[in-house]
């Protein structure tokens, strides 16, 4: 199914409020994915199916995790909202003939984050969160880290998420403690990579010297 054809679709299924969430989340990531040489028309069509099991009521949902062999763990049974992630996945799969299983992957997982994500799944994951219909106190801020640093982003987003379940004494779901932690060490990773870069580069011209003499 084409872009346009996605639109429509989808214009007629979502509540007005989610169809233009869902377009502003396809614009945002759009310009992620130039930024971060991830393909434009994979992280679209991504963005815009991301929400697309949002508006079911929990009947429905359960039902549809049923027929499409949707497992629901146990923190998803008391936080039902998490299952739209996986399940909007198996909906674009089997309703809108998606077959793409990067863009499937993005959308399962754009509600919990989960270890190891790609840029994709990254840029899923916080175009939901700075798409411009959204408007929450630090969205400015979060919008220009995301363009400027997409891990860094990530990373604040999900720390975002943990202190506000916390807060409002709610679960927390594994995948997204081990999306963080995973985050966290890579971020370290990259610092202790580039501080070592730093120092070898700041001793070359003394190891050119020491060999050459
Ligand atoms: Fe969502
Ligand atoms: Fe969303």
């Amino acid at each position: 199914m084409d872009e346009i054809k996605l639109l429509e679709r989808l214009k007629s299924e979502l509540s007005e409020d989610r169809y233009l969430h869902s377009i502003g989340a396809m614009e945002s990531a759009g310009d992620l994915a130039i930024l971060n040489g991830v393909d434009v028309r994979r992280a679209r069509i991504a963005a815009l199916l991301h929400d697309c099991a949002k508006e079911l009521s929990i009947e429905k949902m359960l039902i549809m995790a049923h027929r499409y062999k949707v497992a629901i763990d146990e923190v998803s049974m008391w936080e039902t909202v998490l299952i739209h992630g996986p399940l909007g996945a198996k909906i674009a799969e089997h309703q809108y003939c998606v077959n793409d299983h990067e863009i499937l992957d993005a959308i399962e997982c754009h509600t919990t984050g989960k270890k190891n994500m790609t840029k994709l799944d990254k840029i899923i994951y916080i175009s939901d969160y700075i798409e411009p219909y959204r408007d929450f106190e630090g969205v400015n801020e979060l919008r220009r880290m995301a363009m400027e640093d997409l891990d860094a982003a990530v990373k604040f987003a999900l720390d975002f998420t943990i202190s506000d379940l916390l807060n409002t004494g709610r679960l927390i779901h594994p995948r997204t403690l081990e999306a963080r932690n995973h985050m966290m060490i890579l971020i370290s990773m990259d610092k202790a990579i580039s501080a070592q870069c730093l120092k070898t580069h700041s001793f070359a011209p003394f190891s050119v010297f020491i060999t050459s003499a």
